[in-house]
């Protein structure tokens, strides 16, 4: 049997699998790697070059997330010269970046600052001038670029082509006036796009940002609580995050914006369609309906007890069955309901009132 395949990552040797990645086995063994443009559902684009481990006999520096482990490599992730090269990039980075995260919560958190940070990389080398277009005011409801915050990376594009296979946006234009464009400088509204929201999730910068939590009042000391739910659209399940601003509608707390869990944590692998990622506006909504409602017999809705709800209920479908049999009843279940809901549903209609009356939206 043939030995498995070794290289040496800071000193200790470590077997590697072919085809994978100097980036894939450092973190296999916990060496940490910082990265940008890297994303484990996406091809590797060795695009933003945050991620350079030095190898030996290599003349360059090489990026990590792009570089496939050969046998017998002896890769250094940490010494002075790779130090010296990442704080020049990132301190690059940030002459033409904004320098302040007060709007991270538009987006997902600024992980270039993050890092210039972490990394201490300089922040005297001044500021350059930002030659890149934004697209034109986009008449979209959800997806907002900022190109002054974009670094290029390409995530958000190899998102959209890769894992939703749409191509709506792309790298535009060339040299120093490169951006992030759609064809013809169309709004996404008039492009290929679903709205999936993708393209904000990935973005290491907040350059791809959402425009419903824009709309709010600017509070950078907001403090953002998450709490994972299931998203109740349709039966697929999707794991979500809510983005909730404990503080907000009066103590009650409101939803700023929805996050996917990490990619590779959940059966939804970091995606959501537009649905999941935008449409919660409707639980902070006044007419949406917080407690059961009876009406009375002078017609006006009251509000009363689950106990008392469900009674009501079941008197008024025993009481039509009692007049009409049981096939003058129809149950009518939705695509919002999981499986077993929805089998417990057919569950109440054939064996409780005995009829085959029943139905649900997406026929599952
Ligand atoms: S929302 Fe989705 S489909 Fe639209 S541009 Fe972004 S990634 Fe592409
Ligand atoms: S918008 Fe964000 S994800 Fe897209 S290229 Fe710019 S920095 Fe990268
Ligand atoms: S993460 Fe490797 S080049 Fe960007």
């Amino acid at each position: 049997m043939s030995e498995q395949p070794r290289i040496t990552l800071g000193g200790s040797a470590v077997v590697f699998e072919p085809g994978e990645t100097l980036l894939d086995v450092a973190r296999r063994n916990g060496v940490e790697i910082p990265t940008l443009c890297h994303d484990p559902r996406l091809k590797p684009a060795g695009a933003c070059r945050t991620c350079l481990v030095e190898i030996e006999g290599w003349q360059r520096l090489a990026p990590a997330c792009a570089t496939r482990a050969q046998a017998g490599m002896v890769v250094a992730s940490e010494n002075e010269r790779i130090d010296r090269h990442r704080k020049s990039l990132l301190a690059l980075y940030m002459t033409d970046h904004p320098q302040t995260d007060e709007r991270a919560e538009t987006g997902t958190p600024n992980q270039l600052l993050a890092m210039a940070e972490a990394f201490a990389a300089p922040s005297d080398w001044g500021r350059l001038p930002q030659k890149r277009a934004g697209r034109p005011e986009d008449r979209n409801p959800y997806i907002h670029y900022e190109a002054e915050t974009c670094i290029l990376c390409a995530r958000c594009t190899r998102y959209c082509d890769e894992i939703e296979s749409v191509s709506a946006i792309t790298l535009a234009g060339r040299g120093s006036e490169t951006t992030i464009s759609t064809a013809d400088e169309l709004s996404l509204l008039d492009t290929t796009c679903e709205m999936c929201g993708g393209c904000i999730d990935v973005c290491p910068t907040g350059a791809m940002s959402e425009k419903m939590p824009l709309a709010l009042e600017a509070r950078p000391d907001r403090a953002l609580g998450k709490v994972r739910t299931t998203c109740n659209y349709c039966g697929v399940g999707c794991q979500l995050d809510l983005n909730v601003d404990r503080a907000g509608e009066g103590g009650r707390g409101r939803i700023v914006k929805v996050t996917s869990p990490e990619p590779g944590t959940t059966s939804n692998d970091g995606n959501l369609c537009v649905k999941g990622r935008f449409a919660y506006e409707f639980v902070h909504h006044g007419d949406r309906l917080t407690k059961p409602l009876v009406r009375g017999k002078d017609g006006e809705l009251r509000e009363t007890s689950w106990e008392d709800a469900l009674q009501v209920a079941a008197e008024g479908l025993m009481g039509v069955r009692e007049r009409h049999g049981a096939d003058g009843l129809g149950f009518v279940s939705s695509s919002r309901c999981t499986v077993e809901e929805n089998y417990l549903v057919q569950k109440l209609a054939r064996v409780v009132f005995g009829t085959n009356n029943v139905h649900q939206c997406a026929a599952t």
